[in-house]
């Protein structure tokens, strides 16, 4: 096996906020087959360090951004797991992120500058007997690696999953995160006056990803770049989409142990009454639509409350799991006193399975997307995925226009741009499909015939490492 290192600040089923988690997750047992054998660095947060097994020390760092620090090496959940352990960075309470108020952390600059800092160590040799040929780096929280290596002949891929989290810092830190002052300009990881650990990633990398190839088309216009499309014009020639996969084994309907498992459409049934019981929504004959979701202005779940009555005004019903931005929790309660609207507000893996078994329909209007994996949930599970015509939402779900219909392919419905008025006629478009029971069974099969696991994309991030090696 070749030896690849994956830098990352969530990893699931260790630690996870988002849909990130899922794919640092899963990306190892992808590889595998295509030679490459990866471990993950973490920071070593409680649920990280609890979950290694037999963890051993492989590394120490005496004075590591304000305190001593080792890498320990254990498997947890089948994952080749290298933990930073730096209990003066990561032994509080709290998200990855955020205190236990919901504030960011005051040092996440430090906490995040020392992930890459340590990645760049072992990618130097610090473990002694293991060294990567290819450092993986994904998003902010792992963006300042490839500058910390940009003197060294290592090979490093950075993955942007989110380009609106940009790892901004004052200047002050510059000296404090370890970055030379000559570097801080236009060209290197200087950001409007300020320290951009995205940008330093998107600058140094040897080559640059994100998760779709339409999201790597948006993301070098004004519009998706959010300040950083100049930067990615540059190097486009460096940069390609690799969609994302799901774990087609956590997210199998007809072995699912959370819900009603069924191997056809036809088997939704029971999924679905059992959901509208656990909701206490009544029996109707419209589509049951679902949401499960960060609730953050990405996600678009505001245009959904203006399109709402397009749906619930026909007998269509409503099913949301989410949590997040606090103004938007309150609009979504309030609009359970609907009866056919429910609301939960939390995060749920073993629900956020009932609600995507038991669904007609996810309801996803994100603003951007780079990927997305809850529209490859609702495929694999038969619910027919309705999104905004943005990002990875394009190039996995399959327009019920009138000419997919004719050819039998359509898996979803896709709308544009992302409005109330837009949202509410593709709503309209659902309840007339829906209302038709030969071409919605057609629609389902076809989406539950989807590939949605890693099988396309694994090979073009092995041929990618393999570039990059050489390099
Ligand atoms: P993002 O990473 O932008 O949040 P993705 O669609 O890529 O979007 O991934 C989101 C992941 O988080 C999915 O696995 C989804 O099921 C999960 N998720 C989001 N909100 C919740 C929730 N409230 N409860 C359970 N799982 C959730
Ligand atoms: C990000 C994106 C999402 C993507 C996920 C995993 O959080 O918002 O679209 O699926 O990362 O790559």
């Amino acid at each position: 096996m070749r030896p690849v290192l994956s830098v990352t600040s969530e990893c699931a089923p260790l630690v996870k906020t988002g849909g990130l988690a899922d794919v640092a997750g899963a990306l190892p047992a992808a590889l595998a087959p295509q030679g490459w054998g990866m471990r993950t660095l973490l920071p070593g947060y409680g649920s990280v360090l609890k979950a290694l097994r037999r963890p051993k020390t492989v590394a120490e760092f005496p004075d590591h951004f304000g305190g001593k620090a080792r890498v320990l090496s254990g498997k947890a959940s089948g994952l080749d797991i290298l933990a930073l352990d730096a209990p003066h960075l990561y032994d509080r309470p709290g998200t990855p992120y955020l205190d236990a108020g919901g504030i960011d952390h005051p040092d996440n600059p430090q906490r995040f500058a020392a992930l890459g800092y340590a990645a760049a160590e072992i990618a130097k040799g610090a473990l002694g007997d293991w060294t990567p040929e290819v450092v993986h780096c994904h998003d902010w929280q792992a963006g300042l690696a490839p500058y910390y290596l940009r003197n060294d002949k290592i090979g490093t891929v950075l993955t942007i999953h989110n380009i609106a989290f940009q790892g901004v810092a004052p200047a002050y830190l510059i000296d404090a995160l370890r970055l030379d002052r000559s570097d801080f300009t236009q060209a290197g990881y200087e950001y409007w006056g300020q320290v951009s650990t995205l940008k330093a990633g998107l600058r140094y990398a040897t080559r640059l990803t994100t998760v779709s190839p339409t999201y790597a088309e948006e993301l070098t216009t004004p519009e998706f770049g959010m300040g950083l499309d100049g930067l990615l014009r540059a190097r486009e020639g460096d940069l390609s989409g690799i969609l994302n996969g799901i774990d087609t084994v956590t997210w199998d309907p007809a072995n699912d142990p959370a819900t009603v498992p069924y191997k056809t459409a036809k088997g939704k049934a029971r999924a679905k009454k059992r959901l509208r019981k656990e909701f206490g929504l009544p029996e109707t004959d419209g589509p049951l639509a679902v949401v499960v979701s960060r609730l953050s202005h990405q996600k678009g779940l505001d245009v959904l409350l203006d399109a709402l009555p397009a749906l619930i005004d026909r007998g269509g019903q409503l099913v949301v799991l989410g949590s997040g931005d606090r103004a938007l929790e309150a609009n979504l309660r309030k609009a359970a006193d609907h009866p056919n609207v429910a609301v939960h507000i939390g995060y749920d893996e073993a629900m956020s399975h009932r609600i995507i078994a038991g669904g007609d329909a996810i309801i996803i209007p994100s603003r951007f997307e780079p990927c997305g994996l809850t529209q490859l949930y609702g495929l694999r599970y038969g619910t027919i995925p309705v999104v905004a015509r943005t990002g990875g939402l394009v190039d996995t779900v399959i327009d019920a226009s009138p000419m997919a219909l004719r050819a039998g392919v359509a898996t979803g419905l896709q709308f544009g741009p992302v409005t109330a008025h837009a949202l509410a006629t593709a709503l309209l478009r659902l309840i007339a499909l829906h209302r038709d029971p030969t071409t919605w069974a057609r629609m389902q099969k076809n989406a539950m015939a989807t590939e949605v696991g890693w099988d396309a994309s694994a090979p073009a991030y092995a041929a990618l490492y393999d570039e990059v090696a050489g390099a």
